[in-house]
């Protein structure tokens, strides 16, 4: 912990828990352990670490406080509800809170996706996704189709189904004989050779949606049940989609009755300029999986948005047989449904998507004003959302990375750090000068690395 200090009080007042027993998820433990890195409070736009530094969230947390931090209307809604009601079953029962959020959040969603199913993770939303498209085509006498396509670099969290279709060679590689059966992969979009430094959409790489016809002819219509992407991968490093390419996905999907799944965990809730990426590049999907800013991250809680269609058709049996056969003991858990209800008020009255599209192009010319510093080999940028790629450095890919983000950490401003790409995604209140904060933060850690 020497070096641990920077630009707050110093104060070491609070002594570090026993951090022995807590296994890290994603984490280096060995190397976080020997020097952590631990947040106490926050509000606002910024983090206090345990010796008082304040730290600039450039990233909303994990993609998930995009409302800010210590927002009392959330905190207020969580008090109420626990003391009115802690908990209450969703299997056959119900309560009004998750009836109330489901409506709200249709009203949100993209027009014919207004059904809504509750999970507690982005993780389970897609693995509820998926069963529901096996559950859709069967019910639809298409019971052949059970292939999913997903995509290289795509990240679907870390349940089996989620790590099958994802693209992620790390996440996969310890699993690989238990993946699920029957799963390909579009390529990537990822074109630095051709659109190092596009703002917005890059203008290459329309033609990688028409791999998915080849993958069609090889396999036939009749197997593929859907296709799932992430709009902008975001875990994988802030990859957007070619100009177009969504808009072909959904043209091939729909001429072969394949579904489409938007996993919207990260694009979700204003992050992109609008409440949706399927509303920001008009593609509606026929699902999309959330999480994450659905409720601020105050209380685990994710939701898949699901097609009329595929909900109607699914209902078709007899009125006292369960329709789906999934569910969750927290599924519209009530404290987790209130704070949901409270963020998306926020969302509403401050009118935060709109803040992030208001925001874009000043944050778009900040993050692109960092090319030109040493090893900077690509920028990439949409809404709020930003990835600033380096070249590797010779002790290894992600050594770079790491070394900027840690940096960053310790002078006083948390980004997000994959391989040797910084993402950043700053809670949509975020101000003009904090942005520039943040550029600041990166330059002198990029310069400090080398
Ligand atoms: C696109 C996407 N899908 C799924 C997930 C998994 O979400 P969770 O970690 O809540 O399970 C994430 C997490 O970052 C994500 O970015």
């Amino acid at each position: 912990m020497s070096e641990y200090k920077q630009n707050g009080t110093g104060d070491s007042s609070q002594t570090l828990p026993n951090m022995a027993h807590f296994w890290m998820p994603f984490t280096a433990n060995k190397q976080f352990k020997t020097n952590p890195r631990l947040l106490v409070s926050a509000q606002g736009m910024y983090y206090t670490d345990i010796e008082g530094n304040k730290v600039l969230d450039a990233t909303a947390g994990l993609w998930c406080c995009n409302a800010g931090h210590g927002r009392q209307e959330i905190s207020q809604a969580v008090s109420q509800q626990i003391s009115q009601m802690d908990y209450a079953p969703s299997f056959q029962m119900g309560h009004p809170l998750a009836f109330e959020l489901a409506h709200k959040l249709s009203q949100l969603s993209p027009d014919g996706l207004d059904k809504v199913f509750f999970t507690n993770s982005g993780s389970e939303s897609v693995d509820t996704a998926l069963k529901m498209a096996l559950c859709y085509h069967r019910a639809n006498g298409q019971a052949t189709r059970t292939r999913f396509i997903g995509r290289e670099l795509g990240y679907h969290g870390v349940g089996f189904g989620g790590i099958s279709v994802g693209g992620i060679s790390n996440n996969r590689k310890t699993f690989s004989q238990q993946l699920l059966q029957g799963v390909d992969h579009l390529p990537h979009t990822l074109d630095i050779a051709n659109n190092a430094f596009s703002h917005g959409l890059p203008p290459h790489g329309l033609d990688k949606a028409e791999v998915l016809e080849q993958l069609i002819t090889l396999h036939g219509a009749e197997n593929i049940a859907a296709v799932i992407v992430e709009p902008m991968s975001g875990s994988a490093g802030v990859i957007l989609p070619p100009d177009g390419y969504l808009t072909r996905l959904r043209e091939i999907t729909q001429k072969h009755g394949i579904l489409l799944i938007f996993d919207e965990v990260i694009t979700g809730f204003g992050r992109v300029g609008a409440a949706f990426a399927s509303e920001r590049w008009q593609v509606t999907p026929d699902m999309i999986t959330t999480a994450k800013a659905i409720n601020n991250g105050a209380i685990p809680m994710g939701a898949v948005f699901v097609s009329n269609t595929i909900h109607d058709t699914c209902m078709h049996g007899p009125d006292e047989l369960i329709e789906f056969f999934h569910g969750y003991t927290y599924s519209g858990h009530p404290v987790a449904a209130a704070s949901a209800l409270a963020t998306l008020s926020i969302y509403e009255d401050e009118q935060l998507f709109e803040r992030a599209k208001g925001l874009e192009s000043y944050f778009e010319q900040a993050v692109h004003s960092l090319k030109g510093l040493p090893n900077v080999i690509d920028i990439r940028n949409t809404g709020l959302v930003a990835g600033i790629q380096l070249a590797p450095s010779d002790k290894g890919v992600g050594k770079r990375g790491y070394d900027i983000f840690d940096h960053c950490f310790r002078h006083g401003a948390l980004v997000r750090a994959t391989a040797d790409i910084i993402a950043l995604s700053p809670p949509l209140i975020v101000e003009k000068s904090q942005i520039d904060d943040m550029v600041n933060h990166i330059t002198d850690a990029i310069n400090a690395v080398g």
